[in-house]
């Protein structure tokens, strides 16, 4: 593990957990074993972020498009959800995870709502780190859901007077601080359709391991590169200020 002080350590790490399929094309091995392969990376990934200190840590597991794979895929991807909450819900709360999970869940099917809904309650009120999953989410879905809510919350008012601060508790994320460093695997520099609102001045880290293969070294790999960013927030910033 890489010490880094504790100021360097980003509080929020989002991931795009991308290359399953390309992982098990390269082994001659079923779509679905690639993403079985990819799915047993997480309860290390979030150890480790856990270890290192960062407190939020939110994983893109299936997108909005995602339904556009054909039919066998999609169900191996729902089987593979309804797996892992099952067999990960009491060992994330004995380590202290605090499990959220956003999207539009009202697509999937109810023994899938009921797992979340279980997992988020027993797990509310764990402190370690929160684990996000992102779950038939987009970033347009949640721009569009939260002006909706917020028309909700006040049907005496237009939009007009909805500014930044007012639509921010609206959007699924809300529960945690902006990542300040998003991981791409697979090796493709894209957000697809990932918190967008977010992550307006995320760093962005991109690299050629595919998911099922990604390791606390990577990790450390990217949080080392993260701690050597001058973040500006579009101000001078730290190393041409004058
Ligand atoms: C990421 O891996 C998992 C999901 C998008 C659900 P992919 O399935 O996209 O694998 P590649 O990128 O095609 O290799
Ligand atoms: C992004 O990966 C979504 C997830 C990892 C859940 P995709 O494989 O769907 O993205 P594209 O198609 O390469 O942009
Ligand atoms: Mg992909």
């Amino acid at each position: 593990m890489h010490d880094l002080p504790p100021a360097t350590v980003p509080q929020h790490v989002a991931i795009i957990m991308d290359g399953n399929r390309r992982w098990a094309a390269k082994r001659s091995l079923p779509r679905a074993l690639g993403h079985a392969s990819g799915a047993r990376r997480v309860r290390q990934v979030v150890e480790a972020c856990s270890a290192r200190g960062v407190r939020y840590l939110t994983l893109f597991a299936f997108s909005t498009e995602n339904w556009q794979r054909p039919a066998d895929e999609v169900s191996s991807l729902m089987g593979l959800l309804v797996h892992y909450l099952q067999k990960e819900i009491s060992n994330m709360h004995a380590s202290g995870v605090c499990l959220k999970v956003v999207g539009d869940l009202s697509r999937f099917d109810q023994r899938l709502q009921n797992l979340m809904a279980t997992g988020q309650a027993l797990t509310a009120h764990n402190t370690k780190i929160t684990l996000t999953i992102a779950a038939n989410y987009g970033g347009r879905w949640d721009m569009m859901q939260a002006v909706q809510a917020w028309q909700a919350a006040h049907p005496d008012k237009t939009v007009a007077s909805m500014d930044e601060a007012a639509l921010r508790p609206h959007l699924s994320m809300a529960h945690a601080p902006d990542p300040e460093l998003l991981i791409r695997t697979g090796g493709e520099s894209r957000i697809s359709n990932f918190m967008l609102w977010q992550m307006a001045y995320t760093e962005l880290f991109f690299t050629d391991t595919l998911w099922p293969d990604f390791s606390t070294s990577v990790l450390d790999e990217a949080l080392q590169w993260f701690s050597a960013r001058d973040r500006r927030f579009g101000a001078s910033g730290s190393r041409l200020a004058c």
